[in-house]
């Protein structure tokens, strides 16, 4: 079925993440990413730079900084660059949400059960105001979507969705959700870490009133770095949890000391993250190169192959949900006779770097990762089930 190299092969692709020549097969997108060439070489600059002159061009990464919320906004079909605010990580967009709304005792949200640890404990959180938390759980039901849309009520104010689950890359359809959430009048909060960089994303065609999403995953950036996107009516019903120079409307004269920008760099309270901002543009610049509609088709071709390769080979069950709308960039599979752990270790020390969730292995594979690499990865993944 498989050939066998020696060593995980290269990048196709000019310029990508060179894992391999380490020895390693990175095949962990869904946890850290590492970077592309130019990412690295973005960070080097910037440090140089910094070294050199300090501060001297800040008019240059004033510049960089508007590029990337236009490239971030295109990136998800928003309607403008000010519907983007850069903030830390993915958690921060969440909890921007989640202790800003307005709610009332009675409200509740509904989310899916099993969500990671950052699109649960902001909205369990909200307990203490009152509101209820309804778990829903997506795996079991013959229609995931409709089983969220049964434990919504007059009183349901936000639903929060992870687009691809954290564990097994069980994807959701987002526009099915969103346009039911519209018609309704109940805001729809996106966790898009797991999909966007690896499968297209869409706002506008989803409804989608808030999404968060860190770099250092498929987006093949720094960790720090996040793009948290609101429509201009969904922001305006957050309070706001932090405030400082940074969010004010005239925020470059220092004299006005109390409005708050419409825009949604009103979340960004501070000083911006600059180097973070350099290496995120480069990575952008990296994807897009390629594309997206052509980065999500390579991405969905390696999940093609895993599973049909996996599926041959005696003894695994792979967890993750076959159907194609399901499918995602992750992966995840058993073995009889093997627990997941002794797996994980076996694959570690085959140079295999992938991740170890809900007792099942994790393969995250990026569109720079080819046929070959997938050939590789099962050949690897052979071997340890059949030793
Ligand atoms: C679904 C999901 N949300 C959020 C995160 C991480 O959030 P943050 O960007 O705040 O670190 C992860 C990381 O594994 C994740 O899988």
């Amino acid at each position: 079925m498989v050939t066998h190299h020696t060593q995980a092969p290269g990048s196709p692709i000019a310029g990508a993440p060179i894992a391999h020549e380490a020895g390693f097969c990175w095949v962990n997108h869904a946890a850290i990413a590492p970077w592309p060439a130019r990412t690295a070489e973005a960070v080097k600059q910037f440090a140089e730079e910094n070294a050199a002159l300090g501060p001297e061009n800040y008019k240059a990464w004033i510049k960089r900084e508007n590029e990337l919320r236009r490239t971030l906004a295109a990136m998800v079909n928003a309607t403008s660059s000010s519907d983007i605010a850069l903030l830390k990580n993915t958690t921060e967009g969440i909890c921007t949400v989640a202790f800003g709304l307005d709610l009332a005792s009675g409200d509740n949200i509904v989310i899916p059960k099993d969500e990671f640890a950052s699109n649960r404990l902001p909205w369990l959180a909200q307990q203490q105001r009152g509101v209820e938390v309804r778990q829903v759980d997506i795996r079991s039901a013959d229609d995931a979507e409709a089983a969220l849309f049964a434990a919504m009520d007059e009183r349901t104010r936000l639903l929060a969705v992870s687009a691809v689950q954290w564990t097994d890359g069980f994807r959701l359809d987002l526009l099915r959700l969103g346009q039911f959430c519209r018609q309704q009048g109940i805001l729809f909060f996106v966790d898009a870490i797991q999909q966007l960089g690896a499968l297209q994303v869409d706002v506008q065609a989803a409804c989608i009133d808030f999404l968060a999403a860190d770099a250092h995953k498929w987006l093949l950036g720094p960790e720090g770095m996040a793009l948290f996107y609101s429509t201009p009516g969904a922001r305006q019903r957050l309070q706001l949890l932090q405030v400082g120079w940074h969010m004010l409307e005239t925020h470059w004269s220092f004299a006005d000391t109390t409005t708050a920008t419409h825009t949604a760099r009103r979340f960004e309270a501070g000083s911006p993250n600059s180097m973070g901002q350099a290496a995120l543009l480069a990575s952008l610049g990296f994807l897009l190169k390629t594309g997206m509609p052509a980065v999500e088709q390579r991405v969905l071709a390696n999940t093609c192959l895993l599973i049909d390769g996996l599926v041959q080979i005696k003894g695994v069950t792979v967890t993750s949900r076959q159907e194609l709308y399901r499918r995602s960039g992750i992966v995840s599979f058993v073995a009889a006779q093997h627990s997941a752990s002794k797996l994980f270790e076996s694959l570690q020390s085959a140079g295999i770097r992938c991740s170890l969730r809900n007792g099942a292995i994790r393969l995250s594979p990026h569109f720079y990762q080819g046929p070959a690499t997938m050939d590789y990865l099962l050949a690897r993944i052979e071997q340890a089930v059949t030793a």
